[in-house]
């Protein structure tokens, strides 16, 4: 079996990650926060090394400024709801995958906020950073009181120039919120430098941790309303939230044996190196688009811009189909939408949606040569 679906979660995750998770179930895992016994006091310094393990990897330089959630939906959900306010308007990338595009959606469904999308040129060879600048300054409002870029398309290796952005919105008073959903873990991160306001990450994906960890990154001195309110063991006889991060904002038991995971997979991704990582992925993706290049019948979007994501079709076979025979020859990947209607608008993908790979450095590149005669000979399967 061949694993390409690295985009929607990696797969598989470092042996430490493993260990981890099996070490916290059988020795430590008490509810953090909760009790003064050994159990609790241990599963709550697992949960405060993963904080300071991310704080590190991610520029953030108080750990308590990192903020647990489920996923990178979870915490956009919280800093969209809990920054934006009654009759605001904001600016959202034309590359956003549906964490962002549906709750502004909804808010907007609903009255309560404006919003418009600025364009970032995917398909330009290189990064547009002063279109992309225009774009948002042509769309800001009096009222404008957030933007929100996706560093890394979830679709392709389309990345946005984030520290100009962050420079751009502090100038003007403007919240700067970063999906880094395709980002963390694989490109260099820093919130301090790039001025971001609220920095959304999956667990999952580029940091190797389990499914049903995110986290949020939120900038000292900045407070949000919070999402989902409950116990955390803080000020228990007060109705309301702590007024401080990251309990403010941490209702509820943590997933305490996936956090200890993910601190192993952060740790994994901090002893690699960003840089190797990089590196590595963008071997891979050079190797694929040049082989799908001579193929003809392939239809590549966004080549140019390398990273760890390819998007592509076979022409005449929609993109489902492509998978499903992708499938039975062992190779994993995802076709369809991937939860970005806004992205594949804007590559203009069609209505049969595309196949993407995504790379992690599990992959290797006997696999993509794999990848590239199963390819060639769903095609030239079509013709006959
Ligand atoms: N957002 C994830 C993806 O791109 C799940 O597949």
């Amino acid at each position: 079996m061949i694993y390409f679906d690295n985009a929607a979660t990696t797969f598989p995750k470092p042996p430490t990650v493993r260990r981890e998770i099996d070490r916290c179930l059988r020795d430590y895992c008490g509810n953090p926060g909760r009790s003064a016994h050994a159990l609790s006091l241990a599963a709550a310094e697992a949960i405060y090394d993963c904080r300071a393990e991310a704080a590190a990897l991610l520029g953030v330089p108080s750990p308590e400024q990192i903020i647990f959630t489920y996923n990178t939906t979870h915490a956009l959900n919280m800093a969209i709801k809990g920054l934006l306010r009654r009759g605001d308007h904001v600016l959202i990338s034309d590359m956003e995958h549906n964490a962002v595009y549906r709750p502004i959606w909804a808010l907007a469904g609903f009255g309560e906020i404006t919003y418009d999308v600025y364009p970032t040129f995917p398909e330009a060879p290189e990064c547009d950073t002063t279109a992309i600048l225009s774009g948002i300054e042509e769309r800001l409002k009096p009222n404008t009181r957030m933007v929100i870029a996706s560093h890394i398309s979830n679709l392709c290796s389309a990345m946005l120039p984030i520290t100009e952005i962050g420079a751009f919105c502090r100038e003007r008073g403007l919240l700067f919120v970063v999906d880094a959903a395709q980002s963390a873990g694989i490109e260099a991160i820093d919130c301090t430098a790039m001025q971001i306001d609220a920095l959304c990450a999956p667990g999952h994906k580029g940091l190797y941790g389990p499914q049903g960890t995110g986290l949020l990154a939120l900038r000292e001195g900045l407070k949000m309303s919070t999402l989902l309110e409950g116990g955390n063991g803080i000020n228990s006889l007060d109705g309301a939230m702590p007024d401080f991060s990251p309990e403010r904002y941490e209702a509820g038991t943590l997933a305490t044996p996936a956090l200890a995971g993910l601190c192993a997979g952060i740790r994994f991704v901090r002893a690699r190196g960003i840089d190797s990582i990089r590196a590595a992925e963008r071997r891979l993706y050079r190797r694929l688009r040049d082989q799908l290049t001579e193929l003809p019948g392939v239809t590549l979007y966004a080549p140019a811009r390398e990273g760890s994501t390819l998007l592509f079709n076979l022409d005449g076979i929609p993109s489902a189909e492509a998978a499903a025979r992708l499938d039975e020859a062992g190779i994993c990947l995802r076709a369809g939408f991937h939860c970005a209607p806004l992205g594949h608008a804007t590559l203009g993908t069609g209505e049969d949606g595309a196949l993407r790979v995504g790379f992690s450095v599990f992959n290797c590149a006997e696999e993509v040569d794999v990848l590239v005669r199963v390819v060639a000979h769903i095609l030239h399967k079509m013709r006959k």
